[in-house]
């Protein structure tokens, strides 16, 4: 089977080698990998993926790295969940969700930093750096680990301690920035050639985008090769976005799909919505936006760089943009764990708030199938989740900080 063919810039679609080292365009594209889909169509076929591994890498045909770079821990063909109380309260009869917290580091994070670290061992890269709200590093730094890969890391310094501790836990260099992830990014960018770090940024690195892809994949797997009415998808930087509108032009250019799309809606929360106020303001690209605030720590990112491709695939399918308040995604994320048994990240709680609402104003009708993602676990958020369930230092054992000791 061939595997990528060549890069191709986004913007000024200028090609590169495949089987080179690259990260933006000389004009300052991102680069997406392109496949010889004309020959892989007539070798794989629909009903022969069911017989892959049950990870994202039964679509290994459309992934950039040869099977003996793969770094794997399992990432990828988690559960699409039939939300069927959340749906009757909210009024949508067919309601899913893509559980994203079951990945590897508990984080949808997993695909893509599984592809670029194995393109790393395919590429012979032997040190990475990356700027990361939070999840991705933690992705980051474990699949590092099991390939032997040296990670640097640079996250906001009020990043959630899970993140942390987990990175710490891998063995990555950590480095708590004073600032945002754009700042992190500017470390990143000033150190990196320097110290020979290969920079693992968002979009600025060809491969993550392509892990995120198979989120597209399965859904449409897990639908029957059907694709729901609507996909709400939590946007920080976009790349799942991107990623899932780009597997689907693949998958009908495999001849799997036809061209109908689900309308893709971008939900940010209040204190950071860049995407959103671009697509109110109909702009084909984001400002900065300043003073972002918000505990859905991987909804924190002012500016993304691939804001122009999300808002073209918002745009395009007929979709929208909407934000939502921290309030609001708490207290959807206690509904739907007490309603369906999922304890999602705040992120992926900003779905259902954002659903209900597209749902109370007609945007969306009763009978659509919405897919809602769950980018992550709510177990990583336990500082911001404590907040709706305080717990008071009553006992002995309590004030010993939940270690358990003898009574
Ligand atoms: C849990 C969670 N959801 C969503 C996002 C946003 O992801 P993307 O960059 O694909 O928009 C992040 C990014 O850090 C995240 O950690
Ligand atoms: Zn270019």
């Amino acid at each position: 089977m061939p595997k990528a063919t060549q890069l191709e810039c986004s913007i000024c679609a200028s090609r590169y080698p495949a089987d080179t080292i690259n990260n933006l365009c000389t004009c300052g594209g991102p680069l997406l990998v392109r496949y010889d889909l004309d020959t892989i169509r007539t070798r794989w076929l629909r009903r022969d993926v069911p017989n892959g591994p049950a990870t994202m890498w039964r679509y290994a045909p459309v992934l950039p790295p040869s099977s003996s770079a793969i770094v794997s821990l399992g990432e990828g063909w988690t559960p699409l969940l039939h939300a069927r109380r959340l749906g009757s309260r909210i009024g949508a009869e067919s309601l899913w969700v893509k559980d994203e917290g079951l990945n590897p580091t508990a984080s949808f994070k997993a695909r893509g930093l599984a592809c670029a670290i194995s393109m790393c061992v395919e590429l012979g890269i032997r040190k990475v750096a990356i700027p990361s709200a939070g999840n991705a590093a933690s992705a980051l730094a474990a699949y590092a680990a099991a390939a032997g890969i040296e990670a640097h890391i640079f996250m906001p310094r009020d990043v959630p301690q899970s993140n942390y501790i987990e990175c710490k836990a891998y063995g990555a260099d950590v480095t708590l920035v004073d600032g945002l992830i754009s700042d992190c990014g500017r470390i990143v960018a000033e150190l990196g050639p320097q110290e020979g770090w290969f920079d693992v940024s968002t979009l600025k690195e060809p491969y993550r985008i392509e892990g995120k892809k198979t989120m597209g994949y399965e859904v449409a797997e897990q639908m029957g090769w059907e694709l729901p009415e609507a996909i709400f998808y939590p946007t920080g930087g976009g790349v799942g976005m991107i990623g899932m509108w780009k597997a689907f032009d693949e998958m009908e250019r495999l001849g799997w799909i036809g061209s109908r799309r689900p309308k893709m809606i971008a939900v940010q929360a209040e204190g950071c919505q860049p995407v959103v106020r671009a697509y109110n303001e109909n702009e084909p690209r984001s400002r900065f936006y300043e003073g972002a605030q918000t505990l859905a720590s991987g909804l924190r990112v002012p500016k993304p760089l691939g804001d122009f491709l999300v808002l073209n695939a918002v745009r395009e399918s007929g979709g929208t943009a909407i934000a939502v308040s921290d309030e609001e995604m708490l207290d959807s994320g206690a509904q739907l764990a007490a309603e369906e048994g999922i304890f999602a990240a705040p992120e992926g709680a900003a779905c259902v708030a954002a659903a209900q609402k597209l749902l109370a104003n007609g945007f969306l009708k009763p009978t659509d199938r919405i897919v809602l993602y769950n980018t992550g676990s709510g177990l990583k958020y336990l500082e911001a989740y404590s907040t709706r369930f305080p717990r008071t230092a009553s006992t002995e054992q309590d004030k010993l900080g939940g270690l358990i000791t003898p009574r």
